[in-house]
């Protein structure tokens, strides 16, 4: 590795840790913090970096994302040769999988009209739900839906699963493509959403598709903010079609004080939290990815710009 030079340019995160712990793994490389002017790299590790920082580093081979989402970078002019790299799991899929199943078996086991009732004194019991009837749909079975899909049916709940491609997993029933949607939307009550934010995509969760959902639908927002139509989801809250949702993640974030989802009975807000990037695995990770790259090897994880993810 010795004269390899990897920058790092990363908003809202302290570099010095990333730093060091970069410096550990690609030994005899020039790792260093992006400042305006900086030398010419061969790789580049980040997260929303600035575009000056990219209009300056044409020269770049590898642009490692520290995320698995890449719809912001790919807002951003990006240097010609540079291969954009998403992060693969890397300790995610599991974050996910708990966060997901905790918000899923939270609403289906009516655990939030227990505390309340409890937080009053009272000692009462609920006639118990049946888990047919909760049939959840994962919107996307990549790297994290795949590990959702799993997770949920090891709790024995009916699972449907929707791709742009068929997949064929164990105890899935596999819908693919916009001529299955609707069948997908209309064979589920509980809808995840693990999808790329893509202009395909975009908008998905809207008054039209959530009102496929079987009565009393609950949504789990967890891949982007943009995914959702926030009036149409108020809508359906209101009009009783839906029972609720989980939002981890929002259109502006933080999510401005004044946002009704603060404060909407039935919508639990969290913020962007459900599956973090933990720096061991995500340097590991990048670590391993550039050392083959520079040995010529075929890596996992290399985004089709026009696909979109
Ligand atoms: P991934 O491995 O790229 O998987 C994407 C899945 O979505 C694939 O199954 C893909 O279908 C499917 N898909 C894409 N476009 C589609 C379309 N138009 N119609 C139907 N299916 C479509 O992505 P991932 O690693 O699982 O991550 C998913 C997203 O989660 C990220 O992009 C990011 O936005 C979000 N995320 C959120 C957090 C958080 O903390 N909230 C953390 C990490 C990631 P094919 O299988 O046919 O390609
Ligand atoms: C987080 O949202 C990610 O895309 O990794």
């Amino acid at each position: 590795m010795a004269g390899m030079r990897v920058l790092f340019s990363a908003s809202n995160t302290k570099a010095q840790p990333w730093l060091d712990a970069l410096r550990q793994a690609l030994p005899g490389a020039d790792v260093q913090e992006w400042q305006p002017g900086a030398v010419q790299a061969d790789h580049a590790v980040v997260w929303s970096p600035p575009q000056q920082m990219l209009d300056e580093q044409p020269a770049l081979k590898g642009l490692f994302n520290m995320g698995a989402g890449v719809d912001a970078l790919l807002k951003l002019r990006l240097p010609p040769q540079a291969r954009l790299v998403r992060l693969d799991d890397a300790g995610m899929s599991v974050q996910m999988a708990e966060f997901v199943c905790h918000a899923l078996i939270r609403h289906f086991r009516e655990l939030d009209v227990y505390d309340a009732e409890v937080r009053e004194g009272k000692w009462s019991f609920r006639r118990p739900r049946l888990r047919a009837d909760y049939p959840v749909g994962i919107m996307g079975l990549g790297v994290l839906g795949e590990r959702v899909a799993r997770a949920v049916a090891q709790f024995d709940f009916p699972v449907n699963g929707w791709s742009r491609s068929p997949r064929a997993l164990d105890g899935v029933r596999g819908f693919a493509g916009e001529p299955e949607f609707d069948a997908f939307l209309a064979a589920s009550r509980v809808l995840v959403c693990l999808l790329p934010l893509t202009p395909q995509t975009e908008g998905i969760l809207n008054r039209r598709t959530l009102s496929r959902l079987l009565p009393g639908g609950y949504l789990i927002n967890v891949a982007r903010g943009a995914h959702l139509v926030d009036e149409d989801l108020l809508a359906l809250l209101d009009d009783g079609h839906l029972a609720g949702a989980t939002l981890d993640v929002f259109r502006t974030e933080p999510l401005p004080a004044e946002h009704p989802f603060w404060r909407h009975p039935r919508i639990t807000v969290t913020p962007h939290t459900s599956a973090r990037t933990l720096r061991e695995e995500t340097i590991a990770q990048i670590a391993g990815k550039i050392h083959a790259l520079e040995r010529g090897e075929p890596i996992a994880g290399v985004v089709d710009p026009v696909r979109g993810y």
